[in-house]
């Protein structure tokens, strides 16, 4: 059995990562693999524990170190409970958000260095990186009117900062993506979750085509 494919869906606020990773779970399971579906911060126990004290603790909330170090808690938990142990046994792992989201909103946005964050990453999880991350761009226009309708009810903690740091988280992913274009799958997440997912499932294309045959 060889090992699956760890990959990440990054993006803003409202980039439409929560339904992508359902809708290219899908698709991967339709040709025959064997797909585990996750999210950060979250997807152990103890990384959901952490995932309430980041995003909605009482109080005055976490300096930006301490927040950079919580997530890499959460990150650690997460890659030696499920993440790794999925990959060793041949599954793919999608998760909804990773490193380059620590990178990109505790770096670009709170101004921490990617050293530091990167330092954090290596201490936590060994520096296990994903396969290929699929960076999930839309233009403010509508990742505004998604918000609008998905956060009636108020946002979280960092979904709330003001608009310059998200513009810092965007400018940050869209860099990440220049610097390792072999890393990362930029995808145009203007359109419908149909297409969407079939610019998705063309970025991850050549991953599969690589697979040994049968896949079931
Ligand atoms: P979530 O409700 O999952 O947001 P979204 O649907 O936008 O993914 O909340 C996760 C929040 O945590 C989101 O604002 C991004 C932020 N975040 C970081 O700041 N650093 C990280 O390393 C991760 C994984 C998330």
């Amino acid at each position: 059995m060889s090992r699956g494919k760890f990959i990440a869906l990054e993006g803003g606020e409202g980039a439409g990562k929560s339904t992508q990773a359902r809708l290219v779970a899908e698709a991967l399971r339709a040709r025959g693999i064997e797909v585990v579906t996750t999210r950060e911060p979250g997807g152990t126990q103890g990384a959901e524990a952490i995932r309430n004290l980041l995003l909605h603790a009482e109080g005055d909330g976490w300096g930006a170190r301490a927040e950079a170090l919580l997530f890499a808690a959460a990150r650690a938990d997460h890659v030696e409970k499920l993440i790794r142990p999925a990959l060793e046994r041949g599954a793919w792992v999608i998760c909804d958000r990773y490193l380059d989201s620590s990178r990109a909103y505790q770096g670009g946005g709170s101004g921490l260095s990617d050293a530091d964050i990167r330092t954090l990453h290596a201490i936590g999880s060994e520096g296990l990186l994903p396969d290929l991350t699929l960076l999930f761009e839309v233009s403010p226009e509508v990742s505004g009117a998604r918000l609008a309708r998905r956060d009636t009810e108020g946002t979280d903690r960092i979904g709330g900062r003001e608009a310059a740091y998200h513009a810092r988280v965007a400018e940050a992913f869209a860099r990440f993506a220049e610097a390792e274009p072999a890393r990362f799958a930029r995808i145009d997440g203007n359109g419908t979750p149909e297409q969407t997912v079939a610019h998705a499932m063309a970025a991850l294309e050549p991953l599969i085509a690589a697979l040994p045959e049968p896949r079931t």
